[in-house]
């Protein structure tokens, strides 16, 4: 019976494709149940199926290296005298390695925000290091929502990226860090009482919800509102980058910080990250060996601006308590926070990730600035000695 053949083999060719389908849901689910448990976190579902194999053999850094060395309070005093030394060269066959091997892993230009046409106001997001706590999409959140990533196309030839370590008090680093094409800065740090070392300029700036809370009182006076605004005023046009569904608590904060946004029509791009950004980065830097817990926002931003930044230039990286002479180093330059750089229970694994951007420095990917800015370099027997 022909006819009963071929209805057996549609119904079994159906079936097939029926179980295939079945199993990359399967996968799909897995890959995102297993986004809560980061310690227990399968490499290989970060990576988008096609790259797997590609991805494995990623390691044009040989990053293991540094990854040996262990000091707590200071980094190597050897390292540290290179970062001001004049001897640095780009390398820039390196750099194009490094973004190629990101971009198997994400693509900034899109993961730097959620796009309007992908969610509608009312949309349940489940946060990225919560999972189980969601929150809902507001009107005021889509309205912020660009159309096209901020980034589109978008490519400089010189980009600087300023941490906020109190290494930068008294560097005069200021007209150094406003030469570059792009800067980035992070968490709404201040510059205009500081501008002398860590410069006004700014293209990028992140903006984490508890700098509301901790920078601008969470916004309950008129006062501390218009502080807000004048802040927001002064990025006119820059891109305003705000983690608004990493961790569960701060959603009032972003709501309040968007009301005055919109109510007084701030000339700010927003953008918000994809839900899939920090795993994504992660899985690069777990595939070069480099085990870091959570990526701070200078390591994201330097992760990112591989793809539109020929040469990136950090400043204001310094997770350590002292400086290089033994002298003390504030953890922010504009405020009196401190931090526990090596706690085993901060989610962040500052010190390897200054030992890998060490690494990458001496590689010539990248450019760390850790000493003063200008004619005026450190006396040479500082560098020298010890
Ligand atoms: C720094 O380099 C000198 C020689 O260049 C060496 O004797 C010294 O042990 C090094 N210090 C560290 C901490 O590696
Ligand atoms: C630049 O980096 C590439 C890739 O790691 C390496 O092969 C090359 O030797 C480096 N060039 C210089 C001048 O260090
Ligand atoms: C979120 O949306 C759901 C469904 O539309 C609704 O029931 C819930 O009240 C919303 N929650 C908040 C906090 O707006
Ligand atoms: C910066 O320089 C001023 C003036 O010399 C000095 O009072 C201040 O302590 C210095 N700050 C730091 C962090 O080195």
């Amino acid at each position: 019976m022909p006819l009963v053949f071929r209805t057996l083999l549609f119904g079994f060719v159906t079936l097939l494709v029926v179980l295939l389908i079945i199993d990359d849901i399967a996968e799909v689910e897995e890959e995102t149940a297993n986004i809560g448990h980061s310690k227990k976190m399968n490499l290989h579902r970060l990576i988008p199926k096609p790259h797997r194999k590609a991805a494995v053999h990623v390691n044009p850094t040989a990053l293991t290296t540094a990854s040996a060395e262990t000091y707590r309070h200071r980094p190597i005093y050897n390292n540290t005298a290179k970062h001001s030394s004049n001897s640095w060269t780009f390398n820039k066959t390196l750099s194009h390695l490094i973004r190629k091997n990101i971009l198997r892993f994400l693509d900034p230009e899109r993961d730097i925000s959620i796009l309007k046409g992908t969610l509608k106001p009312g949309d349940i997001i489940h946060y990225v290091f919560d999972r189980h706590s969601t929150t809902n999409i507001s009107e005021n959140l889509y309205r912020l929502l660009p159309t096209v990533s901020p980034m589109k196309n978008q490519h400089y030839r010189r980009c600087a990226i300023v941490g906020n370590s109190g290494i930068l008090l008294n560097s005069s680093c200021g007209p150094e860090i406003d030469s570059h094409d792009f800067v980035i800065r992070c968490n709404l740090a201040p510059v205009e009482e500081y501008f002398q070392d860590v410069g006004w300029r700014t293209n990028l700036v992140t903006m984490n919800p508890s700098v509301v809370q901790r920078a601008f009182q969470d916004l309950v006076t008129d006062e501390w509102k218009e502080r807000f605004l004048r802040r927001l005023r002064s990025l006119s046009g820059s891109v305003l980058w705000i983690p608004a569904f990493m961790a569960k608590g701060g959603e009032e904060r972003v709501e309040w910080a968007l009301r005055l946004i919109l109510l007084h029509t701030v000339d700010i791009r927003t953008a918000f990250p994809s839900l899939r950004l920090l795993h994504a980065v992660r899985g690069y830097w777990l595939t070069n060996n480099v085990h870091i817990k959570r990526p701070t926002t200078g390591l994201l931003m330097y992760t990112m601006a591989t793809r539109f930044c020929e040469e990136i230039h950090l400043y204001g990286f310094w997770p350590f308590p002292l400086d290089p002479q033994g002298k003390p180093v504030k953890y922010h330059y504009y405020d009196t926070l401190k931090y526990e750089y090596t706690s085993s229970s901060s989610p962040h694994t500052m010190p390897l990730e200054f030992r890998t951007l060490s690494t990458l420095h001496r590689q010539g990917a990248l450019r760390l600035h850790t000493g003063v800015c200008g004619i005026q370099q450190r006396p040479q027997k500082d560098l020298q000695s010890k």
